[in-house]
């Protein structure tokens, strides 16, 4: 697996702050449940939450849309489902990066139809270019332009998650 370095350590640490920052200042006195989005969003979502400085709970769902490869399967299917009741509650939902838009497209649907009083979403990275739904999440910490990117939570094919930067896959 031949890669190139895209962010250091340094450079995400710096920017998973200021997200943070900025999401303790909308939700200051509010009661928020994070809901991470297995397997991607675990890293970023740990170190997204001890950089906030207000209380959260947290919960996960998994969604599967993906084979083992690069392309989207374009269906998704829910294979955990959170275990708290989000009725009423404000969500945060984070989520390691929105490409075609297909699994947050859906996943917002899903928790939805529970009736949260509010739901908004955080994505690690943003390949905007990509979109083939319709998706815009609230917040996001980086957008980069098409090309497969592993490390920091992103596997290819459950490679490379461990990697504490995020490197872009050289083309074959
Ligand atoms: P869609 O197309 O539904 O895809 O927005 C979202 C999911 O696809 C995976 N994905 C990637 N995983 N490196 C990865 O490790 C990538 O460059 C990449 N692009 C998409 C990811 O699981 C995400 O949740
Ligand atoms: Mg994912």
């Amino acid at each position: 697996m031949r890669k190139e370095i895209l962010f250091s350590r340094e450079m995400i640490a710096k920017r998973v702050q200021e997200v943070a920052r900025r999401i303790s200042a909308d939700y200051t006195g509010r009661e928020l449940i994070v809901i991470g989005i297995l397997k991607g969003s675990f890293i970023f979502m740990a170190d997204l939450i001890r950089a906030m400085n207000i209380p959260c709970r947290v919960d996960f769902a998994r969604a599967a849309s993906y084979g083992a490869g690069q392309e989207s399967a374009g269906r998704v299917i829910m294979t955990k489902d959170i275990e708290t009741s989000i009725k009423g509650k404000d969500i945060l939902v984070v989520e390691d990066i929105v490409d075609t838009g297909t699994t947050l497209s859906y996943l917002v649907e899903w928790l939805k139809e529970r009736s949260p009083q509010s739901l908004k979403v955080c994505a690690f990275l943003d390949k905007r270019k990509r979109r083939k739904v319709a998706f815009e999440a609230d917040y996001v910490c980086f957008t980069i332009e098409d090309g497969f990117v592993v490390g920091y939570g992103l596997d290819f094919n459950e490679q490379a998650r461990f990697l504490p930067e995020v490197y872009v896959l050289e083309k074959q």
